[in-house]
């Protein structure tokens, strides 16, 4: 795709590494970002490589204060410009509330929720609004759902679907597309391969791999879908959750993740 560059944000591995992936082959110039020693520049390196494209590192740690307004200041210094935003770094979790110590919570609401509203805004201030533009905020079907054991992590998802859809009416005028991408389970961290083994029946059905995930998305994302669900299991899961009564609801929730809430 010629004259599209994206920046990615947790770019090292699982989702991030499949956008990286799935935005090369399709020929867009990358600016990846991820954590400190997380080997980027082999993912980067692999890129240029296979796909010819140009590729740009950074590592930042994203919860910390201003990192948005230090990527933006590095793009200008190096003289580079994006006009695809992917904001997928997010901090995930599976634990009754009192099982984390607030550190973590604080951690989990910056990198989901702060990172992406302020990235969101240098990206807009950075962009020239009248050419084509992208925005891929990744949300989670759990951002649709109330779900024991991600009462933190599903309220951030919520709160990036607000947002989203909030942009898409703000921003209709330009040619800026906002998408949000509301995936079900994805197999990419080994604790969630474990996890997702464990499900049965339709909760299986509902896990999808990384590449696939990412490869809906981007399509979806250049269509200007204003939300991307990927997996017809997941998209007939959401529209169930729509008809039925909430005390079928929980029924069905707890009889479907009675394993895993019993972990
Ligand atoms: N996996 C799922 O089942 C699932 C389902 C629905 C939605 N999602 C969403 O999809 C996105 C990707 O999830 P995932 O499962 O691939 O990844 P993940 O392993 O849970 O983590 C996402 C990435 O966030 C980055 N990250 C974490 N802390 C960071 C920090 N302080 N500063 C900068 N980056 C940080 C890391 O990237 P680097 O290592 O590159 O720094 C990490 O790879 C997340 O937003 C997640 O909420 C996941």
């Amino acid at each position: 795709m010629k004259n599209l560059t994206a920046l990615i944000t947790g770019a090292s591995e699982g989702l991030g590494k499949s956008f990286a992936i799935e935005c090369a082959q399709l020929g867009f110039n990358l600016v990846l970002v991820s954590l400190p020693e997380t080997g980027l520049e082999f993912l980067a390196n692999y890129l240029r490589r296979n796909f010819g494209v140009q590729v740009f590192c950074m590592e930042t740690d994203l919860t910390r204060n201003n990192s948005d307004v230090e990527i933006f200041k590095l793009l200008e210094t190096n003289k580079l410009r994006v006009n695809v935003l992917i904001n997928n770094a997010g901090i995930g979790n599976w634990s009754w509330f009192e099982e984390k110590d607030p550190d973590f919570y604080r951690a989990q609401i910056e990198l989901n929720v702060t990172n992406t509203v302020l990235l969101t805004r240098s990206f807009l201030s950075h962009i020239d609004k009248s050419e084509p533009s992208y925005i891929l905020n990744v949300g989670s079907l759990g951002g649709h759902f109330v779900v024991p054991k991600k009462q933190v992590y599903g309220a951030t998802k919520s709160f990036i679907g607000y947002f989203t859809r909030c942009l898409q009416l703000e921003l209709k005028s330009t040619n800026v597309r906002v998408s949000l991408l509301s995936p079900g389970g994805i197999n990419t961290k080994s604790e969630l391969l474990v996890m997702n083994k464990n499900l049965k029946g339709f909760a299986k059905a509902t896990i999808l791999e990384a590449d696939f995930v990412a490869k809906v998305a981007i399509q979806g994302m250049m269509k200007g879908k204003k939300e991307i669900i990927p997996g017809f299991a997941n998209r007939l899961l959401l529209t169930v959750d729509k008809v039925i009564p909430s005390f079928w609801k929980e029924i069905l929730m707890r009889r479907n993740l009675k394993t895993i809430l019993s972990v």
